[in-house]
C-alpha cells in the first residue's frame, strides 16, 4: 500500500516527539561507517572485480575552446596493445545534466563548447591500455577563433537571468542614510572536488542497461541515462549505495556513465570508465565566479533602510543554471529600498553548475563582509547590528517566516565563543609576529524540499527494512533514516536495515540542496505511520492509543511481542511525501552564525584560524553527531572558500591550469583547528513533517564572511576578493 502526504500546512502534530523513544536527534553512529573505513563497502568504480569481461574506457577530452571535431582517427591507437575501440557516439554526451533540474540541451560531443570537454571513449582490455591509446589517439579540429573563454574578457556582455526585484529607491537611501556602503567583491570558481572520482560500470544483457555509478539523484539520473540512450527509464538499473561525496558534482548524470553505457551496448561487453581527476575539473562542473556589488544604506541605529545586491555570474552557452548568488539577500535583511539583480555572461569555460551551496555559499560571504564594513562605518558591533536588522515579514513578498532562530544562534555562538564586543579596531593585538583578530557573520540557507517514496517493511520477526534510492553521499542518510522507523516503530535502530542507492527500489528525493534526509526521511514517516494504523487495527486499538516500545505493542494494559502480532506476516507500506503548497507558504531557512579568530603573520601574510564556532538552527536535529559532521564539513569549506580555493583559467582558451587536488588547494588537517559546533534546539512545523529543515550546506553559507572579517580585524587589510591568499594581505 502507498500512502501519500503532501506538505500545504505547517505540521504541528509534533509526532516524533510524541513517540518519545529518545531514538530521534541520538549521535548514534552510521550503521555503515565500519564497512567504509574498513574498504569492504563496495564503491562504483569497486564492481570491476565483481564483474567477469570487464573492460576498460578511458575519455579523450577537447583540446580548443570551441569548434567541432573533424576527425578521429582510429588508425592511430588499433595497433597499440590491448586496443579495442574509440567510441564516439551521437548518444553520449559533453557535460553532465543538472539532476532534475532543468531541461538543458544535453551536448553532443562532435561539437566541443570547452576545454576539456569529452569527444571521445577509448575503450581497451586495461586501464593502463586504455590510458596509452587516448593519449596517443590523433585529433583534428575546426577551430572557431577567439572563443570568448573569460567573463572578465572586455567582449563580454552581461544579461539579466531573471527578473530583478526593484522596489522603492535605493539610490536615494543611500543619499539619506546615517551610514552607507558601496563595495564589490569578488568570488573565484570552485570545484566540488569530491573525494571519490566520477566512475561508472555499464552492462548489457541486450534489454536492460545496469550501470554502477556515483551519483546523488537517481531517480533523475534513471531518466536522464534513458534519455541520452533512447530507451526506456524502466530498463535502466543504477546502483549507488555508497557514494564518496558529491557536493553537486554528482547531482546528474555525467559524460562517463553515458560513455560507459554507449560503449557496453555496442560492444557487448561491461565497460568501466573512470575519470581522471584532471577530467573531475576539467568536465565536470565548475561554481562560477563572481563579482558582487553590495548598497548598504543604514539610519543612525543600524538598521537597513536600502539594501541592494548585484551580482556577475558565467556559463556556457544555452545552459539554464546561473549560480544564484542572491538567494539569501532575498530574506535574510530588511531595507524597503531594494535592488537584487543577477546577470550571467555566457562564456566557453566547463559547464557552471550546482556545487556545494549553490548561491548562499559565496553570496553570503561577500555579504557578511560587507556587513563587517557597515558595522564599523556606523561604529556598532557586529552582532548588535545583525540583531538590530531581523525583519518582521518578508521584505518583498508577503509571507511570514517560518521557525527562524537566528537570534538564539547570535546569542549564544557569541557567548559560547567569547565574543568581545570592544570597542573593535584592527591590529588591537599582537603575539610575536602575528596579528590576532576577531570575526562574525550569518549563516543562512534556504530550506528546500523534493518529493520522496521509501518502502518500509515490519518483518514478521519484530525487525524492520527501509528501502529507498535516495543515496547517502557521505551525509549520515543511511543513519538518520534507521532512526526515524525505529522511533516511528518503537524498535531498536539495530533492528533496522536501510537499503539505499538502488532504482529497484521506490524512488526517493536523492541527495542533494540540503533536502534529502527531511524529504525522504518524511517518506519514511508516512510509511511507518501506515504501519502504526496497521498494527492498532491488528490490536484492536486506535492509532492514538497504541505504543510501540522495545519491540513490542502497548495498549492500555495489553503489551504484545511485535512477533506475535505479526503472526509471522509481514507489513509493508510504501510512505510517498509530497512538499506541496508548504514552499510558496512561508519563507523557510536555516540559520546560524559564525565566530572565529585568526593569527596573520605580518611578515609572509599566512592566515592560520585559531579558533572557529559555528552555532546553527536547523530545525530538529535527526542526529546530532551526524548532524553536526555536517556543520563542520561545511565550516571546512568555508576555510577553503576564504583562503584557498580558486580554479585557474587559462585567458586563451579557457582551461583550468590547476586541475587537480594538488595544485587546487582544499583545506587540509593542519588549515582546520578544532571545529565547535553548537546546535540550537527547534522544530519548525513549516519544515516538514519531522519539524525538521536540511543540514548539509548551511555551515558554508557565510563561513568564509567571518574568516575575511576576523583578518580585517587582525591586520587592517580588507581584500575585497576571495580567496584571500597572502599576496593580497602584504
Ligand atoms: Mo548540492 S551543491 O545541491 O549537491
Amino acid at each position: 500500500m502507498t500512502r501519500s502526504l503532501t506538505m500545504d500546512e505547517p505540521d504541528e502534530r509534533n509526532r516524533l516527539d510524541a513517540m518519545a523513544q529518545g531514538v530521534i536527534g541520538k549521535p548514534l553512529d552510521r550503521p555503515e561507517g565500519p564497512l567504509k573505513v574498513s574498504g569492504s563497502a563496495t564503491y562504483a568504480a569497486e564492481y570491476r572485480y565483481k564483474i567477469p569481461g570487464c573492460v576498460e574506457g578511458v575519455l579523450v577530452t577537447a583540446t580548443i575552446a570551441r569548434g567541432e571535431v573533424t576527425l578521429l582517427d582510429e588508425s592511430s591507437v588499433r595497433d597499440l596493445p590491448g586496443f579495442i575501440a574509440v567510441i564516439s557516439d551521437e548518444r553520449m554526451i559533453a557535460r553532465p545534466a543538472q539532476g532534475g533540474a532543468g531541461e538543458s540541451p544535453v551536448r553532443k560531443v562532435r561539437e566541443v563548447q570547452y576545454y576539456g570537454q569529452p569527444i571521445a571513449l577509448v575503450v581497451a582490455e586495461t586501464f593502463e591500455q586504455a590510458r596509452h591509446a587516448a593519449k596517443h589517439l590523433k585529433v583534428e579540429y575546426r577551430e572557431e577563433p577567439d572563443a570568448l573563454v573569460d567573463p572578465a574578457d572586455e567582449r563580454a556582455t552581461f544579461e539579466p537571468f531573471e527578473d530583478p526585484t526593484i522596489q522603492g529607491d535605493l539610490e536615494g537611501s543611500m543619499r539619506q542614510a546615517a551610514h552607507a556602503v558601496d563595495v564589490i567583491y569578488t568570488t573565484e570558481g570552485h570545484n566540488s572536488a569530491a573525494m571519490e572520482p566520477h566512475a561508472s560500470i555499464a552492462q548489457w544483457d541486450g534489454e536492460t542497461l545496469t550501470l554502477y555509478s556515483s551519483l546523488q539523484m537517481l531517480r533523475f539520473n534513471r531518466k536522464e541515462l534513458a534519455d541520452a540512450l533512447g530507451i526506456e527509464p524502466e530498463k535502466v538499473h543504477l546502483l549507488s549505495p555508497y557514494v564518496g561525496g558529491g557536493f553537486g558534482s554528482k547531482l546528474g548524470i555525467s559524460p562517463e556513465g553515458v560513455a560507459a553505457a554507449v560503449a557496453a551496448i555496442r560492444l557487448g561487453r561491461p565497460v568501466r570508465v573512470v575519470m581522471l581527476r584532471q577530467q573531475v575539473f576539467q568536465c565536470v562542473m565548475r561554481r562560477s565566479e563572481t563579482r558582487q556589488r553590495l548598497r548598504l544604506a543604514a539610519d543612525a541605529e543600524g538598521r537597513l533602510i536600502g539594501f541592494g545586491h548585484e551580482a556577475w555570474v558565467s556559463n556556457l552557452p544555452e545552459e539554464e543554471f546561473a549560480e544564484p548568488v542572491l538567494q539569501a539577500s532575498e530574506f535574510l535583511y530588511p531595507g524597503e529600498n531594494r535592488v537584487l539583480d543577477l546577470q550571467l555572461a555566457r562564456v566557453h569555460r566547463v559547464t557552471a553548475g550546482s556545487v556545494r551551496a549553490p548561491g548562499e555559499a559565496v553570496g553570503m560571504q561577500a555579504l557578511e563582509a560587507a556587513m563587517d564594513e557597515l558595522a564599523e562605518a556606523s561604529g556598532i558591533d557586529p552582532v548588535e547590528l545583525r540583531l538590530r536588522n531581523i525583519p518582521e515579514r518578508h521584505p518583498s513578498e508577503d509571507i511570514p517566516y517560518s521557525s527562524r532562530k537566528l537570534e538564539e544562534c547570535l546569542r549564544s555562538g557569541a557567548e559560547r565563543f567569547g565574543w568581545d564586543k570592544g570597542p573593535r579596531r584592527p591590529c588591537q593585538r599582537r603575539e610575536g609576529e602575528w596579528w590576532i583578530g576577531s570575526g562574525m557573520a550569518t549563516a543562512t540557507r534556504v530550506h528546500n524540499l523534493n518529493e520522496a517514496h521509501a518502502r518500509v517493511t515490519l518483518r514478521g520477526d519484530g525487525t524492520a527494512e527501509v528501502a529507498s534510492d535516495m543515496t547517502d553521499i557521505g551525509t549520515g542518510t543511511y543513519a538518520v533514516l534507521g532512526q526515524i522507523a525505529a522511533e516511528m516503530l518503537g524498535l531498536d535502530p539495530a533492528a533496522v536495515d536501510v537499503k539505499l542507492g538502488d532504482t529497484a527500489f521506490p524512488p526517493g528525493s536523492g541527495s542533494g540542496g540540503s533536502w534529502g534526509a527531511s524529504s525522504t526521511g518524511s517518506a519514511v514517516f508516512e510509511a511507518c505511520e501506515g504501519i502504526r494504523e496497521e498494527l492498532a487495527r491488528k490490536l484492536g486499538c486506535a492509532e492514538a492509543g497504541l505504543t510501540l516500545k522495545d519491540g513490542h505493542a502497548v495498549s492500555g494494559n495489553r503489551k504484545v511481542p511485535l512477533a506475535d502480532l505479526l503472526e509471522g506476516r509481514d507489513v509493508e507500506e510504501i510512505g510517498h511525501f509530497k512538499p506541496g503548497k508548504i514552499a510558496e507558504a512561508f519563507a523557510a531557512a536555516m540559520y546560524g552564525a559564525f565566530f572565529t579568530e585568526v593569527a596573520v603573520n605580518a611578515y609572509s601574510g599566512e592566515v592560520r584560524i585559531r579558533r572557529f564556532t559555528g552555532a546553527f538552527s536547523l530545525g530538529r536535529v535527526l542526529n546530532e553527531k551526524t548532524a553536526t559532521s555536517q556543520c563542520m564539513g561545511g565550516m571546512v569549506w568555508g576555510i577553503g572558500s576564504a583562503l584557498t580555493e580558486d580554479l585557474v583559467f587559462d585567458p586563451r582558451d579557457g582551461h583550468i591550469v590547476n586541475p587537480d587536488l594538488a595544485e587546487y588547494h582544499l583545506p587540509v588537517n593542519l588549515d582546520v583547528p578544532h571545529l565547535d559546533v553548537l546546535l540550537v534546539e527547534e522544530r519548525d512545523p513549516a519544515g516538514s513533517p519531522l519539524q525538521s529543515k536540511g543540514v548539509g550546506e548551511l555551515g558554508i553559507c557565510g563561513a568564509a564572511g567571518a574568516i575575511a572579517n576576523a583578518i580585517y580585524n587582525a591586520c587592517g587589510v580588507r581584500p575585497r576578493s576571495f580567496p584571500i591568499t597572502p599576496d593580497k594581505l602584504l
